[in-house]
Formats: structure tokens, C-alpha cells, sequence
């Protein structure tokens, strides 16, 4: 059982069940004209990330890592009118082209792209009392996952959900011995969740037109 097979299934499951959507395929195409790197969420896991939303019935979502806003547009599109994302992007190239695609979604008006560091804009975003984020997706640079993770929760209310991308990265977490900065970031986050009383987590692998990863899901259950 291979990546040509996993592809297979993805695009069968894809074609089945995830409604074509122009937007979507526009803010693929334009990133990619743009040159931005191929790693936006499968269209699949895209729809999880929209269901998981509605699921929460989150009216404030946060997002670490735009990219083009591919899943940017999946998760804005889960709001209720009044909702609002704001989504945290260290290169200003990747935040233009995601402004764009937003905005062809014509989601502009519940979309807010803050450019800089994540570690740097958190803080600055905290300080500015958003209010509880009842959904964050973090999907950034892997070695900060467990700082990452910390300022969601800071920034959550209990109900509130915190869902971590590419945990997996073809089974090389499980190296406790690697020297790569991202494993060690994430084996950083399994740690902090294991440890975190306000959390109640899980983390699960997955295979598909992107390969082997994974992601992981906290709820938070206590304040
Ligand atoms: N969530 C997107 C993919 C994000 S790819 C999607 O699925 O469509 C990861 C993004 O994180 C890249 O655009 C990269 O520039 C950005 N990034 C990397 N380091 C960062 C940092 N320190 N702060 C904020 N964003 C960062
Ligand atoms: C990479 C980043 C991602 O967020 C992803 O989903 C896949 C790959 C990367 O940096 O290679
Ligand atoms: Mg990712």
C-alpha cells in the first residue's frame, strides 16, 4: 500500500463528497502561479477542518500559518455572519497572494491577514483582548508547535478547540533523537498536552495525496 494508492482513495473520497468549489480552486492556482510551495491541507481535510468549525459553532477562529489561505478560506467559510478570522503569517509575499484569494472568496469582510513572526503577533494580538478563539488551527513552522499551542490555549475558553497539522511528518516524530527542529517542536507539543490538566487531546496519523502525517485535536475542558 503506497502514495499512488492513498492519492487514489483521496481523490475518490474528494470527487465524492467535497462540492467543487471555484474559489478554492482559484486560491490554489494563484499560489501557485505566485510560487508559493505546494502544502496547503487536501481539499479532504480541508472540509474536516470546515466541519470541525461548524461542529464548534465557532463565530472567532485563529490560524497560525496562511500560506495562500487556502485553509483560511475552508474555515472562514464555516462562520455565522458577525464571525471573524484572524489568520498569522511571517512572510508578506504568502500574505498578499492570501489576500487576494480571500478576497476572489469574498470573504474579506470576516478575514483580518496580521503579517509577522506568530511568536511576535501573538502577544500584540493578546494585548489587543480579542476574546476567546473558539477554533485555532496551527499550521506554521512545526519547532514552535508547543509555544504555538500555549498562546492558543491562553486565547481559548473551555469548549474552545485547538488543532495542531503535520504532527506526524512520515512517522519521524517518533525520533527522540533527531536533531530536525520541527520533530523536536512537535514532540515538545505532545509533551505539553500530555501535561496540560485544561486539555483533553488526541492525536491521530493519516495517509492521503500529501502522504504520511497526521494532526492532532485538544479540547479544552477546564479553565
Ligand atoms: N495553513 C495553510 C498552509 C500553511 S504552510 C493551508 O493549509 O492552506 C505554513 C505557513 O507558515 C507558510 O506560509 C509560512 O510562511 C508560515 N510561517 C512559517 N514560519 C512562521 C512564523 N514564524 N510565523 C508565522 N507564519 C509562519
Ligand atoms: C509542510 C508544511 C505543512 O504545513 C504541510 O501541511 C506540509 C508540508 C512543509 O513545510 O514541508
Ligand atoms: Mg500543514
Amino acid at each position: 500500500m503506497t502514495q499512488g494508492l492513498w492519492t487514489e482513495v483521496d481523490h475518490y473520497f474528494t470527487d465524492a463528497l467535497v462540492a467543487r468549489d471555484p474559489a478554492l480552486e482559484a486560491a490554489l492556482a494563484a499560489s501557485d502561479a505566485a510560487g508559493l510551495p505546494a502544502i496547503s491541507v487536501a481539499p479532504n481535510e480541508g472540509k474536516l477542518l470546515y466541519l470541525l468549525a461548524r461542529l464548534r459553532g465557532a463565530r472567532r477562529i485563529l490560524e497560525i500559518g496562511t500560506l495562500g489561505g487556502y485553509s483560511t478560506i475552508w474555515l472562514a467559510r464555516a462562520l455565522p455572519n458577525g464571525g471573524k478570522l484572524i489568520t498569522l503569517e511571517y512572510d508578506p509575499r504568502h500574505a498578499e497572494v492570501a489576500r487576494a484569494n480571500i478576497a476572489t472568496a469574498g470573504l474579506a469582510d470576516r478575514v483580518e491577514v496580521r503579517v509577522g513572526r506568530a511568536l511576535d503577533t501573538l502577544p500584540e494580538l493578546a494585548r489587543g483582548k480579542p476574546g476567546p478563539f473558539d477554533l485555532t488551527f496551527i499550521d506554521a513552522d512545526k519547532r514552535n508547535n508547543a509555544e504555538y499551542f500555549r498562546w492558543a490555549l491562553r486565547l481559548s475558553a473551555v469548549g474552545s478547540l485547538i488543532i495542531v497539522d503535520n504532527v506526524v511528518r512520515d512517522g519521524r516524530v517518533v525520533d527522540g533523537a533527531s536533531n530536525d527542529a520541527n520533530v523536536q517542536g512537535t514532540r515538545r507539543l505532545i509533551e505539553v498536552l500530555a501535561a496540560e490538566p485544561r486539555v483533553s487531546a488526541t492525536a491521530v496519523q493519516t495517509v492521503g495525496a500529501k502522504g504520511y502525517d497526521g494532526f492532532a485535536l485538544a479540547l479544552v475542558v477546564s479553565p
